[in-house]
């Protein structure tokens, strides 16, 4: 049986539809999206409570100089968040960062995101692969109803008094 092509490859992918039949697909990061998705993700979510600086997320949503792919979320051609992924990471990818911001929140594009992720890493690996603060119960929600389980508490990861939780997806070989 031929191998499945290598997974989150540098390309763009059509990935399905937000709740109102908008077309959500991930794209190469691109420069000018990267200072726009910086600057609206550090405003926001964990990037927020650890006071994360908008340029500095910009460098690192441009950055070539990792073994990560960096996509910018698209959803009916509007700039929609960011995800950031390390493959292979544990036995399986790594979601380095998911970010949907707000005017596109709680439409089903984190769905199909994670969806693709999966799908992507299916035939390849064991195992998915997240972090998510203590603090984020919304989050944690939404990862758990998405199959993901706590696998280790990560104490004081990125600050002292805040835990991040581990999380992993077991799916099938
Ligand atoms: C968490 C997040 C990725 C989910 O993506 P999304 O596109 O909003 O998710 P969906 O529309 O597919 O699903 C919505 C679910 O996510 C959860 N959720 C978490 N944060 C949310 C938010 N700020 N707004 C809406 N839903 C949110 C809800 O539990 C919701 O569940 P429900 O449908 O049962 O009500 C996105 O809301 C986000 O980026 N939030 C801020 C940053 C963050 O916390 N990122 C995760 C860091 S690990």
């Amino acid at each position: 049986m031929p191998e499945p092509p290598r997974p989150f490859r540098v390309e763009r992918y059509e990935i399905g539809a937000a709740r109102d039949g908008r077309a959500v697909a991930l794209a190469p990061m691109t420069t000018s999206a990267a200072d726009v998705l910086g600057a609206a993700t550090v405003a926001i979510g964990p990037w927020a409570h650890y006071g994360f600086d908008a340029a500095r997320m910009a460098a690192g949503l441009k950055s070539t100089s990792d073994a990560a792919v960096r996509y910018q979320i698209e959803c009916g051609g509007a700039l929609a968040g960011a995800v950031v992924i390390f493959c292979p990471w544990l036995s399986g990818p790594y979601l380095q960062l998911l970010a949907v911001i707000p005017p596109h929140q709680g439409q089903g594009i984190g769905a199909r995101v994670l969806a693709w992720y999966e799908t992507e890493a299916r035939g390849h690996f064991r195992n998915l692969w997240l972090c998510v603060s203590g603090f984020n119960t919304d989050a944690q929600r939404f990862y758990r109803a998405h199959g993901f389980e706590c696998a280790a508490t990560l104490d004081g990861l990125i600050r002292e008094g805040d835990d991040e939780l581990l999380m992993r997806k077991r799916i099938e070989p």
